[in-house]
């Protein structure tokens, strides 16, 4: 950790559009301020609080061994088209909830998010250019109401405007599967209803949507054994359903808190990355440590920094949603 024990206090570095030194988004100012590896290389941190028997190995997408003179790329089976039903997503319920909205003029929030997704493909890019799969990415943070959910779908609708991207945001918060009714979607059956039935073929809960490029894996139905599912082989052969020969697929898992379930901890351990969202003012170097430590089985976390706001002279100023208005 770098000596700043208390981030609420932070002066955060600013982005100046027209200083020499390049633009700088959330997640690079995320950790210019917070070195975590420490943290996530388990330095003398507590152990792991998930139970290791439930934390499977990633999965491992190797093409089959009698065609090991095939380019690798051309002998992945190659991932279905989703096949569930098209709904429209609402623009006036986005809207409302302070999402970015489609085809809508470019706004200070739609800029973060632009910077934001162009540091996550560069990572995503740096993390396997030879694996012709899409990749995974894991929006989780220590506490609720940090906006895991809130940068889930941003991000998820960021990326969908970009031609050679096709986005899958997964509502991974098992427990309180927020996101495809704050874009207006009706649920049917999802993840957990594939992860338990092997009848059930994942490409067909995948809701197709009006807005190009974007589709949506609702969470499904609960039951008392999610935590077990989630880490079961079959979790790994949904993600393989859902990527596999499929590089440009980005799928966007939103998730629950890392402090309050193990859910985001198992799921952590499928993805390429992780983005670790930090409220800014609210979440203790504590948590985030506790956090990071939740993470070890990822192989990259990326801090990235929510509700700060940047005034023209590059000064902070307050964002305290929801508590000081
Ligand atoms: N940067 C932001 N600007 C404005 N509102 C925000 C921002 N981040 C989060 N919010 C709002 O804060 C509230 C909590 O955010 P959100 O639901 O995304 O948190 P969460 O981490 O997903 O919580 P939970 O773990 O309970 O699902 C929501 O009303 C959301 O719209
Ligand atoms: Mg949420």
């Amino acid at each position: 950790m770098k000596d700043k024990p208390d981030m609420g206090k932070q002066d955060f570095p600013h982005r100046d559009r027209d200083a020499a030194t390049p633009a700088k988004g959330l997640l690079e100012r995320a950790s210019d301020i917070f070195d975590f590896s420490g943290a996530l290389k388990g330095q003398g941190l507590p152990p792991l609080a998930v139970p290791p028997e439930l934390i499977p190995p990633p999965p491992v997408f190797s093409p089959p061994a009698a065609q090991t003179d095939v380019p690798a790329s051309a002998a992945r089976p190659r991932a279905a088209d989703w096949g569930g039903p098209v709904q429209a997503i609402d623009r006036a319920v986005l809207a409302e909830n302070g999402f970015l909205v489609p085809g809508a003029p470019i706004s200070g929030l739609a800029e973060e998010f632009r910077i934001v997704k162009r540091e996550l493909q560069a990572a995503l890019r740096a993390e396997g250019e030879a694996r012709a799969d899409g990749k995974l990415v894991l929006v989780a943070s220590a506490h609720p109401g940090d906006g895991k959910t809130f940068c889930a779908i941003n991000l998820a609708l960021s990326l969908a405007a970009e031609s050679a991207v096709e986005v899958l945001l997964v509502d991974g918060d098992v427990a309180k599967p927020d996101a495809p009714r704050l874009l207006g979607l009706q649920t049917g059956k999802g993840l957990l209803d594939a992860l338990a039935d092997p009848a059930v073929r994942i490409e067909d809960c995948v809701i197709r949507t009006d807005v190009p490029g974007l589709a949506v894996l609702p969470a499904g139905a609960g039951s008392t054994s999610d935590t077990e599912y989630l880490a079961s082989a079959r979790m790994g052969e949904l993600i393989a359903a859902l990527i596999s020969g499929r590089p440009e697929r980005i799928v966007i898992i939103d998730s629950a808190p890392l402090l309050a379930a193990s859910a985001g901890s198992i799921l952590a351990t499928h993805v390429d990355l992780t983005l670790l969202v930090v409220r800014a003012d609210r979440t203790s170097e504590t948590a985030l440590r506790d956090a990071a430590e939740l993470l070890n089985g990822c192989r990259n976390v990326q801090l990235m920094l929510n509700g700060v706001k940047f005034s023209a002279s590059g000064r902070r100023f307050g964002t305290y949603y929801g508590r000081e208005g």
